[in-house]
Parts: structure tokens; C-alpha cells; sequence
């Protein structure tokens, strides 16, 4: 399973690709609105950071506008994925895109029908939001399992990006069920290079090597 962070914030960005464990970048629209800056410039610094695909969202509900926004926002590098709502204007707008080359993300993707559909109409990758779904009690990385599955079924080469990440478990939890990629933010990260025997180990190398030192 492959690593993309899910942030807007120039510098969380560079610390973890300095780690060398990710290969893409979503952001949302209130992720940049978080960032107070301008979103093309912001879009625009992270591509000069991370060479890989950088998800950036439409903000129009009309497939026109959504198509329109999408031709402006992919003259800001080519490794630019066009960010759609799942909506029935949408999928025509992911349509349109597929056609003309343009890489979409079809976000806010809540169940395998909603994916299945992204996927036909010609998406690059889905992102199910499991942290959400968590939250309104029901089991997130179900839909993953699900949609994992039918794309097997029919050799559908849409990539799944588990989404809304909470904790290192969802990591896991989305590499178990063969998800293509996860997207983590940063506090995730952090937490998941953590562990109290890692750091319980490095402090008693340490002791022991003083003790050779001093002797
Ligand atoms: C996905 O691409 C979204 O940006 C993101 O994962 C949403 O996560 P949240 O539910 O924590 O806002």
C-alpha cells in the first residue's frame, strides 16, 4: 500500500516526504482554507515538493464548472488529480475529464455503489472516507473490503485511497484489506513511527555504550 499525506501545510508536507514514505498529496478545500494562503500558489509550492499525483479540489456543484475549474487547475503542473464530489454532476464531470486525459479523485465516497460508479465513469481513484463513517457508527473499512472486492471481480484498474484516517490502526486496517493507498495526515504519521520499546532501546544502547566509553 502506498503512503500520500492528507494536508495542505507546506511544512508538515516537507518533513514527511523527507522521510521518503510518500508518493502523493490530497488536500481539500478546508484543509487550504486552514492554510489561509492563496489555493493555486499553495497547490502550486506543493507540486515543487512531492513528484506524484497531487489531489485538488473543485469547489463548483455543476459538472460545466466543475470541468472548467479542472482545465485551469491542471495547467499548475501535470502531476495535478482533479478532487470531484461523488454527485450525479459529478460523474459527468469525471466523465468529460477521463476523456480528455485529466486524472480525477472522486471524494466523498460513502459505499461500493457510489465507488463502482466512479469507477466506470472513468475516475483515476476513489477516496472512501472511513473515519467518517466510523463516526456515524458504522464499520469504515468494510467499504474498502467491499470495493476492493469488486474491483478485483472486474479488473478495475481505479485505485482505492483509504480516506479520513484517525490512527495508525486504520493504517493497518486499509493495508489488510488491500487497499492501493491510504491518506494520512500528519499527526498520523507521527504516531505511527512511535513505539515505547523503540525509544526503551535506543536509551539503553546508549547506557551500555557510555559505560564502554568510560571504562
Ligand atoms: C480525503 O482526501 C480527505 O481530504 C480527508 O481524508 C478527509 O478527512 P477528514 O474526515 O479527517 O476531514
Amino acid at each position: 500500500m502506498k503512503f500520500f499525506i492528507d494536508t495542505a501545510n507546506i511544512d508538515e508536507i516537507r518533513e514527511i516526504n523527507d522521510w521518503g514514505v510518500i508518493c502523493g498529496v490530497t488536500t481539500n478545500p478546508s484543509l487550504i482554507a486552514k492554510e489561509g494562503r492563496d489555493f493555486k500558489e499553495v497547490i502550486s509550492e506543493i507540486t515543487s515538493i512531492v513528484d506524484g499525483p497531487i489531489s485538488a479540489e473543485v469547489i463548483s456543484l455543476e459538472c460545466d464548472g466543475m470541468v472548467k475549474e479542472a482545465k485551469e487547475l491542471v495547467k499548475i503542473h501535470p502531476n495535478i488529480v482533479i478532487k470531484i464530489p461523488m454527485t450525479k454532476e459529478g460523474l459527468k464531470a469525471v466523465s468529460v475529464l477521463s476523456k480528455e486525459n485529466i486524472k480525477t479523485n472522486v471524494t466523498l465516497v460513502f459505499s461500493p455503489s457510489q465507488a463502482l460508479l466512479a469507477a466506470r465513469a472513468g475516475a483515476s481513484y476513489v477516496s472512501p472516507f472511513v473515519g467518517r463513517m466510523d463516526d456515524i457508527g458504522n464499520e469504515g473499512m468494510a467499504i474498502i473490503k467491499d470495493i476492493k472486492e469488486i474491483f478485483e471481480n472486474y479488473n478495475i484498474s481505479t485505485e482505492i485511497i483509504a480516506a479520513s484516517i484517525r490512527h495508525p490502526m486504520h493504517v493497518i486496517q486499509a493495508a489488510k484489506a488491500g487497499s492501493d493507498i491510504a491518506t494520512i495526515p500528519y499527526s498520523v504519521f507521527v504516531q505511527m513511527v512511535k513505539h515505547p520499546m523503540t525509544d526503551l532501546g535506543i536509551e539503553k544502547f546508549l547506557k551500555d555504550w557510555e559505560g564502554l566509553i568510560n571504562k
